[in-house]
């Protein structure tokens, strides 16, 4: 086994221990908007042609609310939010929709939002519902894992700048 593979090995180990998954509530908000504003930063790297709008805090809190009354995990380790997930349910179109994924920088690769999406995935099975999909910048390397999970692109969102 090569190093970086078994340094892997240990760190999921490790996590195995400490790590849970639990849905989100609002005392998590705090966390949550720490998250949210490094997940920010790192999304203006890869965006393409996307406007970007300045809210409040107030208004991220909102929000957020709206996710907690959607579909909404945390992943916990050691009592801090290591990432999340939300998803929202078409009961009329019977299709789960992954809204939001996140995991920080150093706790990525350990299978983290794998687990997520597939917690997700059991509530959409668990209803019956005929597919999940998401949206995802082209730029975005997440692009590949979603292609492991057997996400295939169904079509391109286009968007021309206006003055
Ligand atoms: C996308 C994201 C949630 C994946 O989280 P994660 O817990 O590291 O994912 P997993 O450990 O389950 O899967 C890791 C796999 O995804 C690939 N991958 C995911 N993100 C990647 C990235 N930014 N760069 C390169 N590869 C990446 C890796 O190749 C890895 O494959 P491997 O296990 O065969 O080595 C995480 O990278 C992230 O939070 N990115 C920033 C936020 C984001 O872009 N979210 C998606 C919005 S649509």
């Amino acid at each position: 086994m090569s190093g970086k593979k078994k340094q892997k090995t240990k760190k999921r180990a490790t996590l195995g221990r400490s790590l849970i998954f639990r849905k989100g509530n609002i005392t998590d908000f705090e966390e949550y908007y720490g998250l949210y504003k490094i997940f920010e930063k790192e999304y203006k790297k890869i965006s393409i042609c996307e406007i970007f709008f300045k809210f409040s805090k107030r208004q991220i809190k909102d929000e957020f609310c709206d996710k907690l009354k959607n579909y909404f995990v945390v992943a916990e380790f050691n009592g801090k939010i290591t990432g999340y997930i939300e998803g929202i349910f078409y009961d009329k179109y019977k299709r789960g929709y992954i809204a939001d994924l996140f995991v920080l920088k150093k706790f990525r690769n350990l299978s983290i939002a794998t687990k997520m999406k597939n917690i997700f995935l059991k509530e959409v099975q668990k209803r019956k519902y005929k597919q999940a999909d998401l949206d995802v910048n082209v730029k975005n390397p997440a692009v590949n894992l979603y292609k492991k999970w057997g996400f295939k692109i169904a079509k391109y969102r286009m968007v021309k700048k206006l003055r």
